[in-house]
């Protein structure tokens, strides 16, 4: 397995481009199957978790194309040649689970495995399968496979949803889509992910209202058709890349960077003492040097601070001038960087759903281990600061939603490489 290997070295300063946002290219790839007609999907990130997505379409018959050295997909499920998502595939990548919807409203079945838990949570997913229940299918769990049935087509619900969960509306809406009748998503998830989904659908035909609100309407129609459409540009890539100058100082700039996927987490950057200036082409982040003030942090659904930057915020605040208090409302168990952060010389200290982060002067380099995505990246970024060598291992994590990192942060002034693994 590879490892990389981080020094701390001074400021950093250049441009970073932004790649198209993974939580947004896996859905979009999902929605192929609602239609027989060629989706072309652009600005896509080469991540692992594209591939993995891919093993699980074409196994039902998706065939897909990769153009563009990769940055362009042209899927086409003309033919579904089977209804079954295979546990082998689904397991690997949770967001397999988003073919249910799709599936079950072309075909009128769909065998999906239980995505099962993962490292930062159990991942329920019984609103999803409540939400498709109201739609008229029939749910039935057998074997570890969701078997979801509906031979007389979807009739269109109401569908009030009691977190407001990504996958659930995203699943929910895509079957609605085909379905006879208007449904209403109550307490929607507002997500830019979700937002892109629903304009993609749009162009291929849907009749959706109220994406990027939390009551989102959608009218069914008989059939849709083709489009291309434009992945938007990743706001967990774009944060992490914000923390690495006020963690490591400097000035750079986000390609293709946009504040409005990132409402709260901008102002809690500002509140840490970072500049942000929008540009012609993205987004500045610079740290003036006036060190990082402690900034307090709730993890909610958007527009709140999202989940999925709560690791790499932590490893900015082990440097800030003060105590913070990092709660994470969203997944039960996403605090697993807090152990290999305290082995770099960290101040953590984890109570349940908070973390209590004492800023420390220096931390040291230190071998660490990867656990998850975003935990695996924090450790990047102390390492950027950090006095000596951080070796972080298992970064197959890392490539699942980083396209490059080593690549992108040495290019503005890193000491970073990546290391072939035995
Ligand atoms: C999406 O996961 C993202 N993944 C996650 O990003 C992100 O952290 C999450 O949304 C929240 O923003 C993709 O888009 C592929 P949820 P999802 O349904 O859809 C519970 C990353 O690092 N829940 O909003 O699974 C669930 O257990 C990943 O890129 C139920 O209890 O998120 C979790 O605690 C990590 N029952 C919470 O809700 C359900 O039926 C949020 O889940 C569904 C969810």
């Amino acid at each position: 397995m590879d490892s990389i290997l981080v020094k701390g070295n001074g400021a950093l300063n250049g441009q970073i481009l932004i790649a198209g946002a993974k939580n947004t290219v896996l859905k979009l790839m999902c929605a192929a199957l609602l239609t027989d007609e060629p989706l072309t999907l652009t600005n896509v990130p080469r991540l692992a978790d594209i591939g993995t997505l891919s093993d699980v379409l074409e196994s039902l018959g998706c065939e897909i194309a990769q153009l563009s050295n990769g940055r362009v997909l042209a899927l086409n499920a003309t033919e579904l040649t089977s209804h079954k998502a295979d546990y082998d595939l689904v397991r690997k990548l949770r967001a397999s689970f988003n073919v249910l919807g799709p599936m079950l409203a072309r075909a009128g079945e769909a065998i999906v495995s239980m995505p099962g838990g993962c490292a930062i949570g159990a991942r329920a997913v019984d609103m999803h399968l409540d939400a498709l229940e109201r739609l008229g299918a029939t749910i039935e769990l057998k074997d570890g496979y969701v078997h979801a049935t509906a031979p007389n087509g979807l009739k269109g619900a109401e569908i009030p949803l009691r977190f407001a969960s990504v996958g659930a509306t995203e699943n929910a809406m895509t079957a609605a889509c085909l379905a006879k009748g208007t449904t209403v998503i109550k307490n929607a998830a507002r997500e830019p992910d979700t937002k892109a989904l629903a304009d993609c659908l749009i162009a291929m035909g849907a009749q959706i209202e109220g994406a990027g609100t939390d009551t989102i309407t959608i009218q069914g129609v008989e059939k849709l058709h083709g489009a291309t459409q434009a992945v938007i540009p990743d706001r967990i890539e774009m944060g992490t890349f914000m923390i690495a100058p006020m963690i490591a100082g400097g000035s750079v700039e986000l390609l293709g960077g946009r504040m409005d996927l990132i409402p709260s987490f901008a102002q809690k950057m500002e509140e840490a003492g970072a500049i942000l200036e929008e540009t012609k082409h993205g987004l500045k982040v610079t740290n003036p040097g006036n060190g990082i003030k402690p900034v307090n942090v709730t993890t909610e659904p958007f527009p709140g601070f999202p989940t999925d930057l709560q690791a790499q915020f932590m490893a900015m605040m082990c440097f800030a001038d003060g105590v913070s208090f990092l709660n994470e409302t969203i997944f039960e168990n996403r605090f697993m960087h807090a152990p290999e952060l305290l082995r770099m010389g960290a101040n953590v200290e984890v109570q349940g759903g908070t973390a209590t982060v004492t800023g420390v002067e220096k931390m040291n380099g230190a071998q660490v281990m990867a656990t998850d995505l975003r935990a695996s990246v924090s450790l990047i970024l102390a390492g950027l600061r950090a006095e000596g060598e951080t070796q972080v291992n298992r970064v197959y994590h890392l490539d699942r939603g980083y396209e490059r990192i080593e690549q992108k942060l040495s290019a503005v002034g890193a000491t970073i490489e990546r290391v072939q693994g035995s």
